[in-house]
């Protein structure tokens, strides 16, 4: 495969010195892009999600009109539990919905753990698609949920409010959520070591909802995934392939985040970067963390609040500059291309000694 162009993403992915801090947004393929509106009017999401070389153009087109760092592929993390045996629906103004989601041992027993070459063929396609596309010029960032975050879907049903069908679920039956999240791990393992194999360049796990959980459920559900997803990666050796870890609403376990095995974790705006940084040390590299809210603001906030942000991180590699979390639909695209700029004008002079030759004395 051809070289990278911009491999600036991977290196700090690695806590690599690098000349400026990258920058790549959750969701920045999406709805506030007139682009994408302009697909979808043609198309409904899952036939873009589904169709390899109509996701590759919605791939690019951040890649293309944002000169991102980082493409993120352009699909769902609810193909998972479809392929697993599920009917999922993605509707405008309701979100996701699952046709009879996953309630009895019995339930549990009719999932399969797909073969992603069969069942998500589609997604390994599309990876192809867009590597051919992007020749090079920025990584692949492939990913999934976290089985904790698939799990809430998939017993929920959908995905409004604060899923206490799910969560009344893990207290009443809790062997049948177990044997639900071995089997949901075992699915998301295979199908990230997939899209590893088909050539991203690193992949992220998305726990959007591991911060509804109290801190023993935190433990033995939430964590428990994540591990076991990345355990299977690493034997599976997957090494040199980094591994990010979004966690939302998870600011009290950053430490414990940090042990997962992750390489980089995906901070949301109510974490302090400063802080999060003297608690993982050397151990991973962080993503984040401006609050997505910041990009309704005017252009003038949102050049004051990216460079906010930065100083919290201060001098030094291991920062990928990201949302807290993804891109609101009503975000103007002109604010995306200011936070882009002034991350990438301002952040050189935070990495002023990265840039200094080896000493030879
Ligand atoms: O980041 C990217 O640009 C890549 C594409 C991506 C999408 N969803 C596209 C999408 C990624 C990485 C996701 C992940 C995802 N999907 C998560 C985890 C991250 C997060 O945002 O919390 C979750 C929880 C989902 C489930 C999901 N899919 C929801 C809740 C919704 C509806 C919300 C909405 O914005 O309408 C979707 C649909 C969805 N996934 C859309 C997009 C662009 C909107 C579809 C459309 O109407 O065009």
């Amino acid at each position: 495969m051809k070289p990278l162009e911009n491999d600036l993403f991977l290196k700090a992915c690695r806590r690599e010195p690098t000349e400026r801090t990258p920058i790549w947004l959750m969701r920045q393929a999406g709805r506030y892009l007139p682009s994408y509106q302009a697909l979808r009017q043609r198309y409904d999401f899952l036939t873009l999600c589904r169709t390899p070389e109509l996701a590759a153009e919605v791939t690019l087109q951040p890649v293309e009109q944002l000169d991102v760092d980082a493409a993120i592929l352009f699909s769902d993390i609810l193909v998972v539990p479809e392929a697993m045996g599920l009917t999922v629906r993605i509707e405008d103004g309701l979100g996701p919905q699952i046709e009879h989601p996953v309630r009895t041992a019995a339930d549990v027993a009719r999932l399969v753990i797909p073969d992603p070459h069969e069942k998500l063929g589609y997604v390994l396609e599309a990876v192809r698609a867009t590597l051919e596309r992007l020749r090079g010029r920025v990584p692949l960032i492939g990913f999934a949920g976290a089985p904790w975050t698939l799990l809430a879907y998939m017993v929920e049903g959908s995905g409004t409010g604060d899923f206490r069908r799910a969560r009344v679920f893990v207290r009443e039956a809790p062997d049948v959520a177990h044997a639900l999240l071995e089997k949901i791990a075992h699915a998301v393992a295979r199908f990230l070591r997939a899209q590893i194999e088909a050539g991203v360049h690193a992949v992220q796990l998305f726990d959007t909802w591991a911060g509804l959980l109290d801190p023993d459920s935190f433990a033995e559900f939430a964590l428990a995934g994540v591990r076991c997803v990345i355990r299977e990666l690493k034997a599976a050796g997957c090494d040199d392939v980094p591994i990010l870890l979004f966690s939302r609403g998870t600011a009290a376990w950053t430490e414990t985040l940090a042990e997962t095995g992750a390489d980089v974790l995906s901070l949301d705006w109510t974490c302090d970067l400063a802080r999060a940084r003297r608690q993982v040390g050397d151990r991973v590299a962080l993503q984040g963390n401006l609050d997505p809210i910041a990009l309704l603001a005017s252009p003038d906030i949102v050049v004051r609040e990216a460079r906010r942000v930065l100083a919290r991180f201060g001098p030094g590699s291991g920062h990928i500059f990201n949302l807290g979390h993804g891109v609101l639909p009503e975000t103007p695209v002109e604010n995306v291309r200011r936070l882009v700029d002034t991350v990438k004008r301002e952040s050189p002079k935070y990495h002023v000694e990265d840039r200094e030759e080896p000493r030879l004395d």
